[in-house]
């Protein structure tokens, strides 16, 4: 079985660039015009700080995935600022790398050429982006399956290419929407404690969206929870649980305990907002939280 935190011996770790700061000021964002506007984010502040894993929950459809378009530049907003370093973000930039909820490997590419696709993009393709990506593969714990293409890795396997050919690039921010999303519960839990590794190697600042409560504590610095749309932040956590976050230790925490009532009570109010609203995922989640929590309101 691969070792997932292996390294090797012959690689050639690369050290990563300064870590960046996204500060979000009164950020609005709507969509559509005149009686068929809607208001999707709605003067929505929060910083991503350097060095820390800042993870966002938020009810499905409450607008995650709209604030990730605008931190990674392919949307503007309708009114507030994006600053990334202190400077506007005005498009999008090898500073900031989104893993999107969709896988976005190239399925006519090999592990080894996904991987590479970004330094060759800029006419690098390098001796030192090579090692780095033989590095990165042996990282990812995909070196046997570098010439494998996408259809023939796991459905993890390829949230780990993906998060390789993220890394080449060596962004200041990497910003994640949901990349576990659809992994059978196994595998995401161990792509959390994966993920949750890389991430104490580097304290690259990293964003992470999600609507799973216990990949957020179990991955989160920070938490930013959400209200149903328009969104902005309705609370934020610090989640001042211990580093490195192992899976055996971490559920068995109060404090953890603590953290996920406190975060479900509040996702809780703003799902039945959004059911009251006539969401199908509302009501799913109110569902699945009534479950969790053996409560006996279960809405049909
Ligand atoms: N280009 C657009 N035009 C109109 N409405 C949009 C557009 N993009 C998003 N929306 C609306 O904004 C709302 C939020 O969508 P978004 O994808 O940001 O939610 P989300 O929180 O990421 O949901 P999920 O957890 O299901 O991924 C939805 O009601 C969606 O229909
Ligand atoms: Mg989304």
């Amino acid at each position: 079985m691969t070792d997932l935190h292996a390294t090797s011996a012959h690689a050639t770790p690369k050290s990563s660039t300064v870590a960046g700061e996204i500060v979000v000021s009164g950020v609005s964002k709507s969509y559509g015009a005149g009686l068929f506007t809607k208001e999707v984010v709605q003067d929505c502040s929060f910083a991503i700080e350097r060095n820390k894993l800042t993870v966002m929950i938020g009810p499905s459809g409450c607008g995650k995935s709209t604030l990730i378009r605008l931190l990674a530049g392919f949307e503007k907003p309708t009114s507030g600022s994006i600053k990334l370093n202190g400077k506007p973000i005005t498009g999008p930039g090898r500073d900031r790398l989104v893993v999107f909820q969709e896988s976005a490997l190239f399925p006519w590419m090999t592990t080894y050429d996904n991987i590479m696709y970004g330094p060759r993009a800029r006419g690098e393709d390098t001796p030192a982006a090579r090692a780095q990506a033989e590095f990165l593969l042996e990282k990812v714990g995909l070196k046997a399956f570098r010439n494998k293409f996408p259809p023939q890795l796991s459905g993890g396997m390829q949230r780990r290419a993906e998060l390789a050919r993220a890394m080449i690039n060596d962004p200041e921010v990497m910003i994640l929407d949901e990349p576990f999303r659809g992994l059978d519960a196994m595998s995401k839990e161990l792509m959390w404690e994966y993920y949750a590794g890389l991430f104490e190697e580097s304290h690259r600042t990293n964003f992470f969206v999600t609507t799973d409560i216990d990949e957020a504590i179990f991955l989160a610095d920070r938490l930013l929870i959400m209200t149903n749309v328009p969104t902005r932040v309705r609370a934020t956590i610090e989640v001042d649980l211990p580093r490195p976050r192992k899976l055996s230790t971490i559920f068995e925490s109060e404090r953890a305990n603590e953290i996920k009532m406190q975060a479900l009570s509040l996702l809780h109010e703003e799902a039945m907002k959004s059911f009251a609203g006539g969401s199908k995922a509302a009501a799913d989640f109110v569902n699945a939280y009534a479950k969790r929590s053996n409560k006996a309101d279960e809405v049909h």
